[in-house]
């Protein structure tokens, strides 16, 4: 690995913070490993014990780095971990947000090693979790360890929120947030779950998409159908969930849901402008996914449609025979899981509404057809110029040597728009995995070269929010 400590025009974080960093490297990347092999995926009941241990886990370091009100609070589903170090009176606080969950491992063939049993191996950690969001959370643990180590104490006042239904829509969080405002009063929200652009450009989000899930349930019969006997003469659910999905979405990619589009923040022309000076490459993009061609709304170009455009999508479907060779039936029932992405203001409240209407109108009077609601959460969108966001990018460019680039992200982190619109904080979407890390998907890996980095980035940045205007 290169000396991290002197990137052309890179200024040098606390001497003995560096030499703590130094110090406890091996231990640091261990803490990562040990925490990646719980299995914590929120959307699997058979996982609900090693939430409750990822979550033990996560208190346990908190403490060890003297935080005060350390508490495991259980929800309805999963617990969350909050704790807090508010040694630095008059200054302002900074609530840091990570979520401990993972998404499931299948097709568990793909993996190339055990998802948990995570590694560390030529300079890449690979497992499970490692970089969506685990890793990301032991730096803010690792940062923190350093600076005690160094004998010092955070230049800001820090409240911990670390969340196990991130990747389940964080229905929990969003009452929890409401019930304990008292205990979350700060100046701006941190959250560390984004990353890089392109490689290692270091970037800050802006922007991240909302999202709406929805289920669709076909039905026609209690079993299915001989369809000698019947084809011809019933509606088939699976032909039907088809006309519908279609009729959802067009070939020139915009969404027909009526008044989907209607709340949308048109981007500017100079934002417009600013993503085009992006350097962002298309071919490479596709090659690496890699999928025959770029497909999305006409008139839109990638880095727009992926960061701010809205989309609506198929997330699966199933019906009738699966198996191998034929069997002539009419399947008694067709499912849908559906989503749309949004972005601001789009509300997934109202989305859902309109969906559920449409479909109900469009449905073919020969079947039963139902919408129901699975999880949503709102789009963000902070100001590039905001003194917070400012903090961050000099604390990016301090560790990185170069400025950070502002970016619109089309993933989601419900968390991010309650933080702003219920504690009317400013949020900071400041991450370090990098695109193409597998998050979600087999081989997840994570850069230590990132873990390193960003650990100093972090280090510098209570630095920096310190400086905020109150
Ligand atoms: N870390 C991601 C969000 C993300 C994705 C940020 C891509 C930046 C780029 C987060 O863990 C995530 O996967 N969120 C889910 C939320 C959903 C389950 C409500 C997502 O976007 O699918
Ligand atoms: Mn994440
Ligand atoms: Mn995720």
């Amino acid at each position: 690995m290169t000396d991290l400590t002197d990137a052309p025009g890179a200024s040098p974080i606390d001497p003995a913070v560096e030499a703590a960093l130094v110090a406890s490297m091996d231990a640091r990347a261990e803490a990562l490993l040990e925490f990646c092999r719980i299995p914590s995926v929120s959307a699997l009941p058979e996982h609900a014990e090693d939430m409750v241990r990822a979550a033990e886990w996560v208190a346990e370091r908190l403490r060890r780095v003297g935080a005060t009100d350390v508490a495991v609070e259980r929800t309805a589903l999963h617990p969350i971990v909050y704790g807090r170090i508010h040694e630095a009176p008059g200054a302002p606080t900074a609530l840091v947000y990570c979520h401990y969950d993972v998404q499931p491992v299948d097709p568990i063939e793909l993996w190339e090693t055990a998802p948990w049993d995570p590694f560390l191996r030529d300079g890449r950690f690979v497992g499970r979790g490692v970089a969506d969001d685990k890793g990301q959370l032991v730096m803010h643990l690792a940062a923190l360890e350093a600076l005690r180590a160094a004998g010092k104490a955070p230049a800001v006042n820090l409240t911990f929120v670390f969340e196990g239904e991130e990747e389940y829509g964080s229905d929990s969080l969003y009452a929890w947030i409401e019930a304990n405002r008292d205990r979350l009063g700060a100046d701006v929200a941190i959250i560390s779950d984004t990353g890089y652009f392109e490689g290692n450009v270091p970037a800050i989000t802006v922007a991240l998409r909302g999202i709406m899930y929805a289920q669709i349930d076909v039905e026609l019969s209690p079993v299915d159908l001989h369809s000698g006997m019947y084809g011809g003469t019933v509606d088939n659910p699976a032909n039907a969930l088809a006309r519908i999905i279609t009729a959802l979405k067009g070939a020139d990619g915009r969404v027909r849901i009526p008044g989907f589009y209607d709340d949308v923040v048109a981007l500017t022309a100079a934002e417009r402008e600013a993503m085009a000076a992006l350097p962002f490459d298309d071919e490479a993009y596709r090659a690496e996914i890699p999928v025959p061609a770029l497909v999305g709304e006409v008139g839109w170009t990638t880095l727009e449609r992926k960061g701010a455009r809205p989309t609506f999508d198929v997330n699966g479907m199933w019906s009738g025979f699966q198996g191998e060779g034929a069997k002539t039936i009419i399947p008694a029932h067709a499912h849908a899981k559906v989503s749309t992405r949004l972005v601001a203001n789009q509300d997934p409240t109202k989305v859902f509404a309109a969906l559920r209407d449409v479909v109900a109108e469009i449905a073919p009077p020969g079947v039963k057809v139902t919408t129901t609601f699975i999880h949503g959460g709102e789009p963000s969108l902070t100001p590039t110029d905001h003194p917070a966001t400012q903090a961050a990018a000099r604390a990016l460019e301090a560790v990185h040597g170069v400025a950070p680039i502002y970016i619109r992200e089309g993933g989601s982190i419900p968390v991010t728009a309650a933080f702003d619109h219920s504690l009317g904080l400013p949020v900071v979407l400041l991450g370090f995995a990098q695109p193409s890390c597998n998050a979600h998907a087999p081989n997840e890996w994570f850069l230590l070269e990132n873990f390193e980095l960003g650990t100093r980035v972090i280090v510098r940045l209570w630095d920096e929010l310190a400086e905020l205007p109150r």
